[in-house]
């Protein structure tokens, strides 16, 4: 059973889905069930940092900006709110934040590093 907006990952070939509408099935790919990406939601030690930093109309990754080299670099920026949901897709190179305009009060964040997966936070 799948729920809406959760992330799956084959960790065969690399496909990662978001569930755009709940269903009783479980998700496959490359003949093995995908892997739930559950959103980690706290930092460890270290300079590199992941949390979604929110403010009124810009998400920013990281209190210290996240990376953006080939290697390793967030691959897209979510902005979900009660009743929309959007995201920005990024290269290498490109700052790792996105600009939004809500009037909505409660913001959920998330982003999708390729090298340390799914991080989100709620302002
Ligand atoms: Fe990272």
């Amino acid at each position: 059973m799948t729920k809406l907006k959760e992330i799956y990952k084959c960790n065969v070939c690399g496909n990662i889905v978001e569930v755009l509408h709940t269903g009783a099935g479980e998700l496959v790919c490359c003949d093995q069930p995908m892997e739930l990406k559950v959103p980690k939601t706290e930092e460890g030690e270290g300079y590199e940092k992941h949390l979604p930093v929110i403010t009124k109309t810009k998400i920013t990754v990281g209190s210290n900006l996240h990376p953006m080299e080939e290697e390793h670099y967030i691959e897209w920026i979510e902005v979900i709110g009660e009743n929309f949901h959007c995201r920005k897709f990024l290269q290498p190179g490109d700052n790792p934040e996105v600009e939004f305009k809500t009037d909505q009060e409660e913001i959920t964040a998330r982003e999708y590093c390729n090298i340390h997966g799914l991080w989100e936070s709620k302002n």
